[in-house]
């Protein structure tokens, strides 16, 4: 039997337990074990959900999970920063694999949580943490081993995306669009992380991390929103046949990064211009495969829940690919024959 401890019954939460129940079949022909959410952490037991659910399975009382030996993986969807790390941090040294959604967590904490994890012997991942429902935390570490990672860029946050492709396509005002994108689920609990590029920030900070194998931390990727963004900025570009996307860009040059986040004026018809709505866009250039791009869903219910899903699968069937991230790696130190020329 494969016990989950469920960490929030959200957005993103009630999406697990809906994909878990509509595939139960096949997933436990797969991983060869009964999968069973033994308990659910919830602020408030009372509230209506959008999923059925069990009562009994709901707790506000995080140790009942903790201390609970017959769960072996932990999925964290509370959102939040201080109870999450000190929960996440709690499962892995009690041996618990653990899954995480919460881009503020995995941004502070990376490198902490990844030593953990191997000083345990036991997964942490974040599929979930960057562009929604796109894998592309997977596919750079694998693309890491061979490659040197020179440039990382892309549309990454859901909610402002979906905010400026309102305001641009449908004349929306900005509150209208975001009223629209929380209700849709896209938006965090507090969205000034998505429109002032925090939510951005994060994500650029865990990718150019793991591209460029060394620490960047937000305080160097330097960051302007969308919130000041007018109806007549909007009516100008318009003008110009052209869009204004949220882009996340880091690059690698002569062992030197540049990280930006910043609202972009780009032409209707580049590829970018027309990543349009929730949708996210990452492109990543590698020194021998090239540009890769990822696009898909970057925020909502089942995009995400599908993530973690994809998570919870290569945790049981053990077929997560071996990464060395390289955490505090010296770049001086890296002999690339083919580093910074591109
Ligand atoms: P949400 O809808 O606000 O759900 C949060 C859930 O966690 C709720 O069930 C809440 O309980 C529970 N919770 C929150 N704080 C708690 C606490 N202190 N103790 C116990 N339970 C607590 O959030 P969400 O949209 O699902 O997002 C969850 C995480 O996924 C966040 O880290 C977010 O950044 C990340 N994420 C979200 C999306 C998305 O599209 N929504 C996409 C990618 C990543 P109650 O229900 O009782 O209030
Ligand atoms: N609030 C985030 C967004 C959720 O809009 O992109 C997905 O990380």
């Amino acid at each position: 039997m494969l016990n989950i401890g469920l960490l929030g019954l959200g957005t993103v939460g009630v999406g697990i337990v809906q994909i878990l129940e509509e595939r139960k079949d096949y997933l436990e022909k797969l991983i060869k074990k009964e999968i069973n959410i033994s308990k659910i952490l919830v602020k408030d037991i009372e509230k209506i959900r959008d999923v059925e659910i069990n009562r009994g399975k709901l707790t506000t009382d995080v140790h009942e999970i903790m201390e609970d030996n017959s769960i072996d993986v932990i999925i964290e969807v509370m959102g939040g920063l201080d109870k999450p790390y000190e929960y996440i941090k709690e499962a892995l040294s009690r041996g618990k694999n653990v899954i995480t959604a919460n881009k503020a967590v995995v941004a502070k904490h990376l490198e902490e949580l990844t030593d953990l994890a191997r000083k345990n012997n036991k997964f942490f991942l974040y599929e979930a943490s960057v562009g929604g429902g796109i894998p592309i935390i997977k596919p750079l570490q694998e693309q890491i081993n061979i490659n040197e990672i020179q440039q990382i860029k892309g549309i990454l946050n859901g909610t402002s995306n979906y905010i400026l492709t309102k305001m641009v396509t449908d004349d929306l005002s900005f509150t209208e669009a975001l009223e629209i994108s929380q209700n849709l689920g896209y938006a965090e609990a507090d969205p000034t992380d998505d429109i002032e590029g925090y939510d951005t920030r994060r994500k650029l900070r865990i990718l150019s991390t793991i591209a460029f194998k060394d620490r960047i931390n937000e305080d160097n990727i330097s960051c302007y929103g969308i919130n000041s963004i007018s109806f007549k900025d909007i009516r100008n570009i318009k003008n110009m046949n052209c869009t204004i996307k949220l882009l996340g860009t880091a690059v690698l040059n002569h062992n030197r990064y540049y990280a930006s986040v910043e609202p972009v004026i780009l032409s209707q018809d580049s590829y970018l211009g027309k990543v349009d709505n929730a949708k996210n866009l990452v492109s990543f250039i590698g020194n021998m495969v090239g540009e890769l791009r990822f696009f898909g869903e970057g925020a909502g219910r089942f995009p995400t829940a599908n993530a973690v899903l994809s998570d919870l699968i290569d945790i049981t069937t053990n077929t997560y690919p071996k990464v060395n991230l390289g955490m505090n790696v010296n770049l001086d130190n890296m002999n690339g024959l083919y580093k910074g020329k591109y």
